[in-house]
Formats: C-alpha cells, structure tokens, sequence
C-alpha cells in the first residue's frame, strides 16, 4: 500500500539526501513537503527544496513556514552544510512550486483531509508542527504518526555535549510536541550516526544519474569537513518507511527548555514524574537500511 507522507524539512545536505529518497520510492506519495529554518535560513532551505524537487521532477509542491524559533533568534548550522547549503550540488531553484500556504497550516489541512492516513516525517526544528499543534490542534491531531529525527538519548549532542541540533534549535518547540500527544517516534544520534558506506557505494553514486552523482558531492563534502556520514536525516526516513528495520523502546520523557548548558536535551522521566510517552529508536540493521537507501539514491525500488 502508498504511504502518504509529509516531509518538514530544512535542507541541509541530510535532509536533501532524505528528500531524494523518498520522492524515488515507489510505496511512498510525498503529498508536500514543509520547510523550517534550521541548518539555514528559511529562504535557502526553500529554495533548495524547490531545486531538489525539480531535479526529481517531483510533483509535490513546498510549502514555507516558520523563519525562526517558537521564542528567541535563529541559530543555524550554515557553516556544516557547505556554500549553497548542499555541499557545493547546486540544482537550480524552481520558484513556480513554491506555494503561498505557511507550512504549519499545509500540515493541519492535509491531516485533516486524509484523517488517520498521513505520516508527518520531520528532518529539522519542530516550530512548524508546534506552531500546527497550536493554531489547528483539532487537524493536526487526524496525523496518523509523527516520525522525528531528533534528540541525543544516552550519546553526546552534535550542538553542546547533551543536546541534539533539531532540538537544541528550537527546545520550547519540541516541547509543545512532546505535550501534543502525538503518536511519535523519534529517531535520534544514539541511532543516526551509525551507517556508513563502502568505497563501493559511493562509486556506484558517482556513475549514476545527476541526482545520484549530487549525493555522492553531498555526502563527500560532510565526510571531508565532518568526519562523519550525513545519514541522521535518511535514517529517520527509513525509519518512517521500514519501522521493522529498527528496534524501539516506549519511553516517558521531557526536553530541557530553560537551561543555557542543557538547552534541547531529553531526560527520561523518573517512575511517577509526569512526561511524554514515546518511542525511541534503540538500535538499527544498518545494513538493510544501507541497501534500502542505496536504492533509492541510485533510481528507486
Ligand atoms: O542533528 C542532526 C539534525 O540537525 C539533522 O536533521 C540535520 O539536518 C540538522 O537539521
Ligand atoms: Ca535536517
């Protein structure tokens, strides 16, 4: 069966790699996709999404939200994701596919259309679904599940030694989320950092088509600079798409709000405190979702 989904998204070199793979999957309809500044401000991150859905020739149109945080000033990760924001692939823009619907009601309306068969994945802040959960709480609630990249449970932070960036960015915004009472599955660094791909990989990128070979200059370009795999946000997309590829513990937690050292991190709550009761992904068969992505990159299952 089609999976409908909503991608909210602030691309970002993860996100446009997350991005490719689901517009090329063939079990998935990509009903729209919402941008959120983060790693860049909001006018790039739209207008890489309009390129990277005109280099798929996506139908899917892109719908701009929230230009900052719930509360206080965008801090943004432009220095990660290189010039452009894509690590030097640069698709040309494609204006005529961005639409004049904020992201937060685009969210709240397609809920309510399709009520209980919408999956929210979201690959950046959480502002534009607390902003939904806020002004159209009786639509946001007809989401089927909300799949979030997010949070550092048990690992160190990619932003300061606790906190994970997607929350770390906008912490009151996880924290409207969290207290929504969504069915929400959140994918964070404890699994995200853990994929890699053989010389082989990325080779067989190299040679694909010119969407194969700009993620190969993506993921390149972390590697060099970062010393890691971009894979946080794909993973949190595969575990949307193939929630058996993961294991997942149902836990109470909150997020920290307020304090300057530990703003964004998840504490798990203490038997009796009150929290939010979610699921957390504990572990991954990086293989599979290797193979499954590789995929997809390379042209779609
Ligand atoms: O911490 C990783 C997350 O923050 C990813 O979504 C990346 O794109 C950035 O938004
Ligand atoms: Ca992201």
């Amino acid at each position: 069966m089609v999976k409908k989904i909503i991608l909210d998204t602030d691309p970002g070199i993860d996100d446009a790699l997350a991005l490719i793979a689901a517009v090329r999957c063939k079990d998935v309809d990509v009903l729209g996709v919402s941008v959120v500044a983060g790693n860049l401000p909001l006018d790039t991150v739209t207008k890489n999404t309009s390129a990277i859905l005109a280099a798929l020739n996506s139908p899917a149109r892109v719908y701009p939200g929230a230009s900052g945080p719930l509360y206080g000033k965008l801090q943004d990760a432009s220095d990660i994701h290189g010039p452009g924001g894509l690590g030097g692939w640069r698709p040309p823009p494609d204006a005529s596919r961005i639409d004049s619907c904020h992201g937060a009601e685009f969210i709240a309306r397609t809920a309510a259309a399709f009520p209980g068969e919408v999956t929210l994945v979201t690959l950046g802040p959480l502002t534009n679904l607390a902003l939904a959960a806020e002004h159209f709480p009786g639509d946001v609630e007809k989401l089927a599940a909300v799949v979030a990249m997010g949070g550092a449970l048990g690992v160190p932070g990619n932003v300061t030694a606790v906190a994970e960036f997607n929350f770390w960015a906008d912490a009151d915004a996880a924290a409207v989320v969290l207290d929504s009472g969504f069915s929400l599955f959140l994918v964070g660094l404890n699994v995200t950092r853990n994929m890699v791909l053989a010389q082989e990989d990325m080779l067989a990128l190299t040679r694909g088509d010119a969407v194969a070979q700009g993620a190969a200059r993506m993921i390149e370009f972390i590697v060099a600079n970062e010393g890691e795999y971009p894979f946080h946000d794909p993973l949190a997309l595969t575990a949307a798409l193939k929630p058996e590829f993961f294991t997942w513990d149902t836990m109470q937690v909150n997020v920290e709000t307020r304090g300057t050292l530990c703003r964004g991190q998840i504490i798990p709550c203490k038997d009796g405190e009150r929290g939010a009761a979610i699921k957390i992904a504990t572990g991954a068969d990086y293989r599979r979702c290797r193979d499954f992505l590789l995929d997809l990159w390379l042209g779609g299952v």
